[in-house]
């Protein structure tokens, strides 16, 4: 099957997620060993969505990352630049309003939300600033946004067996499972070469975010952003 590169070029990455999505959640289950559910968890208490609020899950995939934020109440959103990813979720649950876009091109209104958020996706964007200007965009002023993407471990000798874990079990495990190593590895090349906890942050501040801030889920493998998106003329403070 084709994988993506790290050039990260949208048809390339969406027919990647094509080829996985029917095993997606499965996979993921096995390959993070039953964290990701408490890292979803973790993402729907940063979002802490009011009832009735409009929460857009960009990056969206098969919706499984969509649902917590029903449990508050909030109507959400799932998108995704991958076709096959949404008929999967779209079977599962038809009920939800997945919508076809690309995260630096999103088919929504100025000031359409009252948050954002993006699970495991943006690393996977070729243009990581275009979307998070894009998310800034359709977000309403005072609106937050909640980046929930692999980062890195902060303690050097974890760091260092982490690493070695990801470059030579994951796509292995995974490979088993899907049958498409292929992907996987393009998974732990494109972990191993994003952005740390502060790059991402100054990343967030140049897009023209506020109030960034961010927290490490499970020693730094997974870290949470959050950020406020300023009120119409507010300024940050230098
Ligand atoms: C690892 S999956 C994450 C899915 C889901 N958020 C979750 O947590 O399970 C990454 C998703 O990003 C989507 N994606 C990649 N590039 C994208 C882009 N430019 N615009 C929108 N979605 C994109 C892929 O199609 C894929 O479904």
């Amino acid at each position: 099957m084709a994988r993506a590169t790290l050039q990260k070029k949208p048809g390339e990455v969406a027919s990647m997620f094509d080829g996985i999505a029917e095993r997606y959640d499965l996979v993921n289950d096995v390959i993070s060993v039953g964290q990701d559910r408490r890292w979803r968890r973790l993402v729907r208490d940063a979002v802490a969505a009011m009832p009735g609020e409009r929460v857009l899950d960009l990056a969206a995939g098969t919706g499984t990352s969509s649902e917590p934020f029903e449990l508050d109440g909030a109507v959400v959103v799932p998108s995704d630049i991958s076709i096959g990813m949404l008929s999967v979720g779209k079977r599962r649950r038809p009920d939800l309003p997945f919508v076809a876009g690309d995260a630096t091109a999103l088919p929504f209104a100025d000031g359409s939300f009252d948050a954002v958020t993006i699970s495991f996706g943006l690393r996977n964007v070729e243009d990581t600033s275009a979307a998070l200007r894009e998310m800034l965009r359709v977000v309403r002023p005072g609106g937050r946004v909640v980046v929930c993407e692999f980062s890195t471990p902060t303690w050097k000798p974890f760091r260092v067996v982490y690493q070695e874990y990801l470059m030579r079990a994951l796509p292995v495990v995974a490979g088993a499972v899907t049958r498409d190593k292929g992907s996987y590895d393009y998974l732990a090349e494109s972990i191993r070469s994003w952005h740390d906890q502060a790059a991402l942050g100054a990343l967030l501040l140049e897009a023209g975010w506020g109030q960034v801030a961010y927290r490490n889920l499970s020693g730094g493998i997974v870290a949470l952003h959050r950020a406020v998106k300023p009120a119409a003329g507010a300024m940050e403070p230098a």
